[in-house]
């Protein structure tokens, strides 16, 4: 639902403007972080998609219309929260949150509704708004200052952190400030709740049975400025079937897909609908071929790119997973926000995926680590010391949990030199990650990195990544290992986090050539380079 273009007009002279105490200012400090203390992820899911479902998007095209337009509503409906905002082609939007969905139906019905000559075909119809008002505006009057524009959408410039690191005395700070520079705002959860809510609402037109739901790091936790939004279709199957004569024409019900094909099919044909259909849906490419079939398409007005999958539901498991990791120790967060953040700067994760390492393998390497510190416990403790639910939606195990391991108080700096210098003597030539039982295991197969996927331990998490991007990252793990121990507290996180070509890294070629470094650290059972060479090959395959 979208109202489109404010053009505000309204006779009223207006006075005086006063700074409303509803409407919130939200900075990149303030956050989710009050909310995420006590609930669960269901809870969390659930509120948030509550909220996005009592909230509307509305275009316009002053600030100093936001006022008016407030004014203008609250004629009509209760409205608890404003938040404005620039998307990157600076188009200007509000964020409005009602009080409820009543309050969401009464705008609905001033907005006029409206298909317009693009949105021809449209399942249900676009919303625009008519001016019904000449807004005369006081220029002298107007307190342009009430209302700020927020664009976080984009990550903050490299020279700002690093001005402001070197302003901070303990790398254990350095990294607290990090993790509050870039990580999602509050106003970024709502939108991508938001966009959720708004393809549901669509196709749910179409599948009944069908809800759009957010997953990976827009829920888990570990988001930053400027992810992407990872989607999937979520079926509802019940038992009383309500569909009725709906059953009867085409694909009205979903039901879950498992077969890839059957995937392909239906996210052909849900791509379709969307770049037809759905609103402020743009560049909608259909990637049918990869391993997971997706569609990426970005939304215009809430400014998110979106990567749409098909019923894939351990992927939300897993979300489910961090997220709880994410909550149980207060240094998780900061920790994985600064590695992910050195990964990114020297170029060992990537925007696109391919045969580095990426963000969600990074973090379980990092959470891994954390459980051998006994700061995590295993998936299968989480198991044995949640009730008999089956669900690890439950914090009393981890209570039980805490009162049977000794407690590691190491500060955060401590802990990411000791990251650095667990991966830097890893056995990457034998030994796989298994978070499941917070272990490591012999290999399965020749996988340069292998971390067994907590939900199915047949499969490896990191099967793409390739030797060399592997010895890349071991290089840089010495590399940062070095830089910790040897530098002043102060200049340590600007120097790991600012890629220093004269850095030297020890990483043992010293006495030995490439090749044979290789094989001896990483690869289990291959003498010459030839092999090693086939097996990168089948790898990547
Ligand atoms: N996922 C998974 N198994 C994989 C890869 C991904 O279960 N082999 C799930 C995880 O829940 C992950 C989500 O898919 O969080 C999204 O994957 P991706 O976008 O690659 O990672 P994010 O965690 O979202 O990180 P980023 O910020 O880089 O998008
Ligand atoms: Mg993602």
């Amino acid at each position: 639902f979208v109202l489109n273009t404010f053009y505000c007009k309204c006779i009223v002279n207006i006075k005086k403007l006063k700074r409303e105490s509803n409407i919130m200012r939200y900075s990149n400090l303030a956050g989710a972080e009050i909310l995420e203390d006590y609930q669960t992820f269901a809870q969390m899911i659930k509120f948030r998609q509550t909220e996005a479902k009592k909230s509307v998007i509305i275009k316009i095209s002053e600030v100093s219309h936001i006022e008016h337009l407030k004014q203008f509503c609250e004629c009509y409906a209760r409205i608890v929260n404003i938040f404005p905002y620039n998307t990157i082609d600076n188009n200007r939007f509000v964020l409005m949150e009602c009080s409820s969905d009543k309050d969401v139906e009464a705008l609905r019905k001033i907005a006029v509704c409206k298909a317009s000559p693009e949105y021809a075909h449209c399942v249900t119809p676009f919303f625009l708004y008519k001016p019904r008002f000449k807004l005369h505006i006081n220029q002298k009057t107007l307190n342009k200052d009430n209302y700020e524009y927020y664009s976080n959408f984009e990550t903050p410039n490299l020279d700002e952190i690093n001005q402001s690191l070197k302003k901070i005395e303990s790398v254990s700070n350095q990294m607290m400030f990090l993790y509050n520079a870039l990580r999602i705002t509050e106003l970024n959860i709502r939108l991508r709740f938001y966009t959720a809510t708004q393809i549901s609402y669509y196709l749910s037109q179409l599948f009944i049975n069908l809800s759009v739901v957010p997953f990976g790091s827009s829920v888990n936790g570990f988001g930053q400025i400027g992810c992407d939004l990872d989607l999937l279709c979520k079926t509802n199957i019940s038992s009383d079937d309500k569909s009725g004569w709906k059953k009867f024409l085409f694909m009205t019900q979903v039901i879950p897909l498992v077969d890839r094909n059957e995937q392909k099919h239906f996210l052909d044909v849900v791509g379709t609908i969307m770049r037809t259909c759905i609103p402020g849906i743009t560049d909608v490419k259909k990637i049918l071929e990869a391993r997971v079939p997706i569609i990426k398409f970005r939304n215009l007005y809430t400014n998110m790119q979106c990567d749409l999958s098909s019923t894939n539901m351990t992927a939300l498991h897993m979300s489910e997973l961090l997220y709880l990791y994410g909550q149980l120790d207060r240094r998780v967060k900061p920790l994985v926000f600064t590695i992910r953040k050195w990964a990114r700067n020297m170029n060992l994760t990537k925007e696109n995926p391919g045969q580095w390492i990426t963000n969600f393998s990074l973090t379980l390497l990092i959470l891994f680590y954390l459980q051998t510190k006994d700061i995590l416990p295993s998936l299968t403790s989480i198991k044995i010391f949640s009730d008999k639910s089956n669900t690890i939606d439950n914090f009393d195990w981890f209570l039980k949990w805490k009162n049977t391991v000794s407690s590691n108080d190491e500060s955060l700096s401590k802990l990411l030199c000791e990251f650095f210098e667990y991966y830097s003597f890893f056995d990457f030539k034998t030994q796989g990650l298994c978070l499941r039982d917070g272990i490591t295991k012999v290999k399965k197969d020749v996988s340069p990195l292998y971390i067994y996927n907590p939900f199915n331990p047949s499969l490896n998490v990191s099967k793409n990544v390739t030797i060399s991007e592997l010895l890349r990252l071991v290089e840089h793990f010495q590399r940062a290992f070095h830089i910790m121990v040897y530098s002043t507290e102060k200049d340590t996180l600007v120097k790991l986090i600012n890629f220093d070509l004269n850095l030297t890294i020890n990483n043992g070629f010293n006495n030995k050539n490439k090749s044979e470094f290789i094989n001896e650290k990483f690869i289990p059972n291959v003498t010459d380079t030839n092999n090693l060479q086939k097996m990168e090959k089948n790898i990547i395959k």
